[in-house]
């Protein structure tokens, strides 16, 4: 269980958001600067301390947070928090990461308010949100295509959440799913994240299987570059540490969606 927990832990990137990389923070004790467009957002300590944590959190308690965005006092979560992905995860593999969470060190270290502006500072607003964009799990298999697409899916659209960062989003800061992995300029400070679409001209079209594949091994890409930025966590942290059947599997689902035209403008200085 906790071997398993462990692998989802590091395929759905938790740490990269709650632990504070850059300055030797401890494992899940409360993250760096998240800079979105509604503010400032700092990921909590979700290590098993039982007050400054999550460490008194029932396993129905933490279900409910991943699937449904809800903390145990019936608050909303906001959003940048992934949980419109992390929805789709089977109730066995947010039991086995909570056991893995909960193997961990409790961290005693408080949290940092978010700085938010009106109106999004009003949490309750969010309910709202959630009718909007919102689609609650879990991940249903699509019966008519291969079990490998369908794990390929399942890694993408639920635990790597790579549609968090590549999918355009509204106004309102919601996934436009009809844009799915289109790209945007919409990351922190206005940043460029690429289509990786199969669109040959402006997404990932031209790479081969065995690219995909290895880039998410290896962190380089087919041009001899290597992955910066957000995505250097993605792969270092994440897929450099899958099996080769499931980086094979995110290839394959990435090759087969609809390719879509969307040349990212560069951001506005
Ligand atoms: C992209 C950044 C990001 C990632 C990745 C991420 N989180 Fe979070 N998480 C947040 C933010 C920001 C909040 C605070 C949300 C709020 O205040 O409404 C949060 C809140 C939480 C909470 C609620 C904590 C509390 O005190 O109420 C839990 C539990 C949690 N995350 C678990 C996880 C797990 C488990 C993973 C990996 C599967 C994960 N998170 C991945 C950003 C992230
Ligand atoms: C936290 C945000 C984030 C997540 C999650 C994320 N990416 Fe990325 N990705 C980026 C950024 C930013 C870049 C640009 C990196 C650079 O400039 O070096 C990028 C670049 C890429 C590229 C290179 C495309 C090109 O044309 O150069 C590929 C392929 C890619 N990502 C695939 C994925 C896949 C597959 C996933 C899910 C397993 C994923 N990404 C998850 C932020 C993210």
């Amino acid at each position: 269980m906790l071997e398993r927990g462990k692998y989802i832990f590091d395929a759905s990137g938790c740490a990269n958001c709650h632990t504070d990389r850059a300055k030797k923070g401890p494992l899940l004790g409360g993250g760096a600067a998240i800079k979105t467009p509604f503010g400032t957002f700092y990921g909590p300590n979700i290590s098993p301390h039982p007050e400054r944590g999550i460490g008194k959190w029932s396993d129905a308690q933490f279900i409910r947070a991943m699937r449904e965005g809800v903390s145990p006092a019936g608050d909303h979560y906001y959003p940048a928090f992934p949980y419109t992905s992390f929805t789709l995860m089977t109730d066995r593999d947010i039991k086995d990461l909570k056991a893995y969470i909960f193997s961990l060190p409790p961290i005693d270290r408080q949290n940092r308010p978010h700085t938010l502006g009106f109106p999004y500072n009003i949490r309750w607003g969010l309910w709202f949100w959630k009718t909007l964009y919102l689609e609650e799990g879990p991940y249903k298999a699509a019966p008519d295509k291969s079990k490998e697409w369908n794990r390929g899916a399942y890694l993408v659209e639920a635990l790597t959440h790579c549609g968090e960062c590549h999918t355009p989003r509204t106004s309102l800061g919601g996934m436009k799913r009809s844009l799915s992995m289109a790209g945007n300029a919409q990351g922190p400070d206005n940043e460029r994240i690429p289509n990786i679409t199969p669109d040959p001209k402006t997404g990932i079209g031209k790479w081969s299987l065995a690219e995909i594949i290895d880039s998410l091994e290896t962190g380089s890409l087919p041009d001899g570059d290597e992955f910066g930025s957000l995505m250097y966590d993605v792969v270092e942290h994440g897929t450099s540490k899958l099996t080769d059947a499931d980086r094979r599997a995110i290839a394959v689902y990435l090759k087969a969606l609809p390719p879509i035209q969307n040349s990212v403008a560069k951001p506005k200085k």
